[in-house]
């Protein structure tokens, strides 16, 4: 949450830190600012999109080869001109960003309103500048040592940028909890709150840690931990290229990602799984196998899309392992002081690798002997980082707010983690692993085929724009994928929407159903199929409009629909990864339909920093 973005050298800042804004902007979009060093500080702030930042410096100076500029989802303070980033400290002599949230900001603002400050913002980032610039004045120090005095009397989570009147091509970095990396480049430097703002100036990084601080100026990069110690950087090669950033001729990153999953899908098995010679390969669990086999549990923690990821799994792994898993949100896991033994595995799936609350959780859990296992998109993140091991989803950049390819990727790995482990323990007969190790092989090409013509979606999308809710039925491994759809309709086109098992239905929410009611069912032939179909009929009989991704060739259930979205034949343990497309693209054709910004729906953010 909240875009952070730095830049110190030889180009003039004001359009390298603007671009990297944008890039950003799927964190936050309430507002955004920039401050650029140019004899004095320049603050440039407005309230709503980069865009609207761009319009409002028209005709300013905005000259100046050092700048920090941000991007916000508002926390403390309404989205305002006033409560937008950067900051000025009293004294004018600082400037600030801020990615997080200062927990204690109340208690240093009452001691700051004692000594005399005024604060011009309802933000706690205000506050913990001018604490900064009051140790500053007061103790005659470096500004560097102001922060290090501040941060330690700071509970939180924070990545601050600051600029400093006397220090003109100077930008000091610290980070708690949220994530931070550093581009170094020939004579110059490079800040983001992820790679993208750089990527098309370098490839050489520095992920900063928590309880890190940074010194950077054209030239050179000081890396220090808070008792001032002087740390080596470790500077690595990002292997990402510039076109997986941007929309490549799509009108939507979500449309994009949503078309590229038979590519991200063949890519997260490509060099693990041959199904010819029966075989897994996934070197970083592979460590743990002898762990995982004899664990009594598993437990999956996640936030959102990820989290139904993890649903979808405990149903595989429960199957083909015969192990007893449980599924954790992780804000309610992290405060619930959960029973972990040593032992225990605790797959964290993300596809960000830095949800707070799947962080936290995960930090707990480790500190009570249990071993962490990361399903995680993003390489090198903070989740992945904090694992003992685990299995990147190498579904490359994802930008649309609303997660598409993430969350077939993350099913991907967690199928092959699971069919390895039941290789391994021996619970599942060796024909039914190879059958499934076929099948996986095949999905990429089953996803192209429900992509390669999407007109139908389409039609079905217009025709129920309008509904005011929608309700999402499904049983057994497709149940997750009824919430994920839910999901998807509600971030994106504002409809309320809910999910539902399709049995559960009965026990309240067909009291739902009208004839003005669509509801949803994924309903591919599997062991459930005639259940479901049963479940079709209650609600057809009490007028609601049956929507259903079905089976091909599937007439009972064709049949029975107002309207069908078909997808391939396939194992019923596998069909999640085929059954979500059609439900990625309702939601975002109805996202369209209703004239809404798909890819930065408001009120969210892509990457939820903060608890
Ligand atoms: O980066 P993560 O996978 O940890 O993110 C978890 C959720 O915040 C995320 O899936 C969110 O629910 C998406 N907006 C869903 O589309």
């Amino acid at each position: 949450m909240c875009g952070i973005v730095g830049y110190t050298g030889y180009r003039d800042a004001f359009p390298v830190v603007v671009k990297g804004l944008k890039r950003l902007e799927y964190r936050g979009y309430d507002s955004a600012g920039i401050a650029l060093h140019n004899q004095s500080l320049h603050v440039y702030k407005k309230m709503g999109k980069v865009a609207d930042l761009e319009e409002h410096v028209v005709g300013k100076n905005i000259s100046g080869k050092t700048g920090i500029g941000h991007t916000r989802w508002a926390t403390h303070g309404e989205p305002s001109d006033r409560n937008a980033h950067p900051h000025l400290s009293a004294s004018g002599k600082l400037a600030m960003i801020h990615n997080g949230i200062i927990e204690n900001y109340n208690q240093l603002k009452q001691e700051l309103l004692q000594k005399g400050y005024q604060f011009k913002s309802d933000t706690d980032t205000e506050v913990l500048l001018n604490f900064i610039d009051e140790i500053k004045e007061n103790n005659h120090c470096s500004l560097e040592e102001a922060v290090r005095i501040a941060l330690k009397r700071v509970t939180g989570a924070y990545v601050i940028l600051l600029v400093e009147q006397d220090a003109p091509d100077t930008i000091l970095a610290a980070r708690k909890g949220s994530p931070l990396v550093i581009g170094v480049g020939k004579g110059e430097h490079f800040l983001g709150s992820d790679a993208s703002p750089m990527l098309e100036y370098t490839k050489e990084v520095v992920y900063v840690n928590d309880y890190e601080l940074a010194i950077i100026r054209p030239d050179e990069l000081i890396l220090k931990n808070l008792g001032n110690e002087v740390l080596t950087p470790y500077v690595q090669k990002l292997d990402i290229e510039l076109a997986a950033i941007e929309k490549g001729g799509y009108d939507h990153f979500m449309l994009k990602e949503i078309f590229e999953q038979p590519q991200t899908i063949y890519d997260c098995l490509r060099g693990r799984l041959d199904a010819h010679k029966n075989k897994i390969t996934l070197s970083g669990i592979e460590q743990y196998a002898k762990e995982i086999c004899n664990a009594n549990r598993i437990i999956m923690v996640a936030c959102g899309t990820s989290w139904h990821a993890g649903l979808t799994a405990e149903y595989i792994f429960e199957e083909c392992c015969r192990i007893n898993v449980e599924v954790e949100y992780a804000s309610e896991f992290r405060y619930r002081n959960p029973v972990i033994h040593p032992g225990d595995v605790i797959i964290a799936i993300s596809q960000s690798g830095e949800t707070a609350d799947t962080l936290v959780a995960i930090e707990n859990a480790k500190a009570k002997g249990a071993i962490i296992l990361g399903v995680v998109n993003v390489v090198g993140s903070s989740i992945a980082r904090i694992s003992h091991a685990g299995a990147y989803t190498h579904a490359g950049p994802e930008i649309g707010v609303a997660s598409t390819k993430a969350f077939t990727a993350q099913l991907a790995v967690l199928s092959m983690i699971a069919l390895k482990i039941a290789q391994l323990k021996g619970t599942m007969p060796a024909e039914r692993i190879s059958a499934l190790l076929s099948e996986l092989e095949e999905i990429p090409g089953k996803v192209q085929q429900i992509l390669s013509d999407t007109t139908g979606i389409e039609s079905i999308a217009k025709k129920y724009a309008t509904a005011r809710d929608f309700l999402y039925l499904g049983r057994g491994y497709n149940f997750p994928v009824a919430l994920e759809g839910a999901l998807k309709l509600k971030e994106i086109s504002y409809i309320h929407a809910e999910g539902y098992p399709a049995a559960e239905m009965k026990h309240g929410p067909i009291a739902l159903v009208d004839d003005q009611l669509p509801v949803v069912f994924v309903a591919t032939r599997d062991s459930y199929h005639e259940k479901v179909i049963s479940n079709m009929q209650e609600i057809k009989a009490r007028k609601g409009k049956v929507i259903a991704v079905v089976s091909e060739g599937d007439e009972t259930a064709i049949n029975l629909s107002e309207s069908v979205m078909t997808v391939p034949v396939c194992d019923e343990m596998l069909a999640p990864l085929l059954t979500v497309v059609p439900l990625q693209l309702l939601a975002y054709y109805i996202g369209i339909a209703r004239d809404c910004d798909v890819d930065k729906p408001r009120n969210l953010a892509k990457s939820v920093t903060v608890e």
